[in-house]
């Protein structure tokens, strides 16, 4: 018999564009996600089931092997860094990009910046690779608000359209990494569970093909 194989998908914003794609590569969910409290769900394909938690945990399900596949931004997996996992397919949903954003014509003081984000890897090592001194200070959330309130220079956080920053009198700076959803597994299940998960990659693989066509 098939071992049951488990995909973790992101919560919010991600899952609103998984769920098409998943439809596209012939995986239904037994139940509407969206309607239920439940976390855990069965498929039309028996050895198939999805599990629905918050987007910064799914490298986590992942990398311990408690998933065999994740679907998450590639924000969330660059600030996770880890050498364990590796991202068989681009999914080409939630496009987005991670920029530096500052008040319109602030000019940057000269020393040391104050940096208000929530992807506090991903910062220290951008702008130790810009050669810039940095004070990180972790948010959770509305980056946005930080430097209309005094407490940072720059953010760093995603933009999209832009009318996030314009309607809070920012701007975007610097590109930092364009953002799309990944598929993501654990490099150990690749080898060892290669039989059961290359096919479900390919099915996944031939729908954001078959989406980006449609486009
Ligand atoms: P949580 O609610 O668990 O704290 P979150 O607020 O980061 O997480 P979402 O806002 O749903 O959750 O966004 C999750 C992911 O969606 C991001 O990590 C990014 O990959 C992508 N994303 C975020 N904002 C946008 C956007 N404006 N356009 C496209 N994709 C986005
Ligand atoms: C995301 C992100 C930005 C906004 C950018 O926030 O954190 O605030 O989208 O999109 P835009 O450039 O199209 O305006 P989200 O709406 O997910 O809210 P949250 O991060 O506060 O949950």
């Amino acid at each position: 018999m098939t071992q049951p194989l488990t995909i973790a998908l992101s919560k919010g914003r991600i899952l609103d564009d998984t769920l098409p794609l998943l439809a596209e590569a012939g995986i239904h969910p037994a139940e509407d996600i969206n309607k239920s409290r439940k976390l855990i769900f069965d498929t039309n394909h028996e050895h198939i089931k999805l599990v629905v938690i918050r987007a910064a945990d799914v490298p986590t399900y992942v990398e311990y092997g408690a998933a065999d596949l994740g679907v998450s931004g590639k924000d969330v997996l660059m600030e996770y860094d880890s050498d364990n996992l590796c991202e068989p397919l681009d999914l080409k949903i939630a496009t987005c990009r991670l920029m530096t954003a500052a008040v319109k014509g602030y000019e940057l003081p000269e020393g040391r910046l104050k940096v208000a984000t929530k992807f506090v890897n991903v910062a220290k090592k951008y702008f130790a690779e810009q050669g810039r001194q940095v004070d990180i200070i972790k948010l959770y959330g509305g980056m946005e608000l930080a430097p209309i309130m005094g407490l940072a220079d720059l953010i760093v956080d995603i933009v999209d359209t832009g009318n996030t920053l314009k309607a809070n009198g920012l701007e975007p700076r610097d590109d930092i990494a364009p953002i799309s959803s990944r598929l993501v597994a654990s490099r150990a299940a690749m080898k060892v569970k290669h039989a059961q998960i290359q096919p479900i990659i390919d099915l996944i693989g031939a729908a954001v093909e078959r989406q980006q066509q449609a486009k």
